[in-house]
């Protein structure tokens, strides 16, 4: 099979649906045999049946990433299976609540970081290992524009996704002597799930447009195709790096 991930073997979170679900899609169609976790068993096992029925490899891991061992026996499991893990991305994420920074609780702060933050860290900390071992390996961490300028009432995601882009950053530095790279993917707005409650409102979602250049919602093959870019040896010669995907939202004064 051609493709740019053809003997790879790619370990995707949040792959149930949504960016998660397409890069899941794409990758296995570039040739990669892929692992996929999430929470929703049925919703996994739909995509890892698609994959297969298309003549691809999958394996679906029905794990919840806030689970401190969860992840690293999801890990285990797909090394199992596969062999190796050559390729992670880290993209189940998001936030459950809106509320301004001074007025948010530390509870529902700690959450946000538990899933954007301490899980990716968690995954990156149980595969990096087997990479520096074998000298060969891409880590892309899925961040947010919120991350880089002011969020009005996400200010507790826009400060997890800061986070995973700082520790890309560092990563990037230490693990480049090893031939493991490491890389950040920062969507902007993005129509999937986590978004819909924004499209229907009507004057909410038109104060979002209106500061998008491109004044569309981005789809999640537009990030897809990114993630694949830096999962695969075109990007062989970058790592600690972020990339935005925003229709220009970052460029905007
Ligand atoms: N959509 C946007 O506008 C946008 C913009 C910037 C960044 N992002 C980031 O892009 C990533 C994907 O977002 P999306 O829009 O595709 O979101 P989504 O449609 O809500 O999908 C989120 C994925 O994460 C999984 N997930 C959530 N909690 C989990 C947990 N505790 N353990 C394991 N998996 C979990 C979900 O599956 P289960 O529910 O089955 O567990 C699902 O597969 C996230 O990191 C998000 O923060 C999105």
């Amino acid at each position: 099979m051609a493709g740019q991930l053809v003997d790879r073997v790619a370990l995707i979170t949040g792959a149930s649906r949504g960016i998660g679900r397409c890069m899941a899609e794409l990758f296995a169609q570039e040739g990669a045999s892929v692992a996929l976790v999430a929470r929703s068993a049925d919703a996994l096992q739909d995509v890892s049946d698609a994959i297969i029925g298309r003549g691809g490899r999958a394996l679906a891991l029905p794990t919840d990433l806030v689970d401190p061992d969860a992840g690293s026996a999801a890990v285990e499991r797909a090394q199992e299976e596969f062999g190796r893990i050559d390729v992670l991305i880290n993209n189940a994420g998001g936030s459950s609540f809106m509320a301004p920074v001074a007025e948010s609780r530390m509870s529902g702060v700690a959450k946000t970081m538990a899933l954007n933050f301490d899980a990716t860290l968690r995954m990156i900390q149980a595969v990096v290992p087997g990479m520096t071992a074998r000298g060969r390996g891409s880590i892309v961490n899925v961040s947010s524009v919120t991350a880089l300028r002011a969020s009005p009432l996400l200010g507790h995601y826009g400060a997890a996704k800061a986070a995973v882009v700082s520790i890309t950053q560092t990563l990037g530095v230490e693990l480049a002597p090893t031939g493991v790279r490491v890389n950040a993917l920062v969507p902007g707005w993005i129509a999937t799930d986590l978004t819909e409650f924004l499209r229907g409102d009507d004057a909410l979602e038109a104060s979002i447009l209106d500061r998008v250049p491109m004044h569309r919602w981005g789809t999640p093959d537009e990030i897809a195709s990114a993630a694949l870019f830096l999962a695969s040896d075109a990007s062989s010669f970058m790592t600690g790096q972020s990339l935005i995907v925003d229709g220009g939202l970052s460029a905007n004064p």
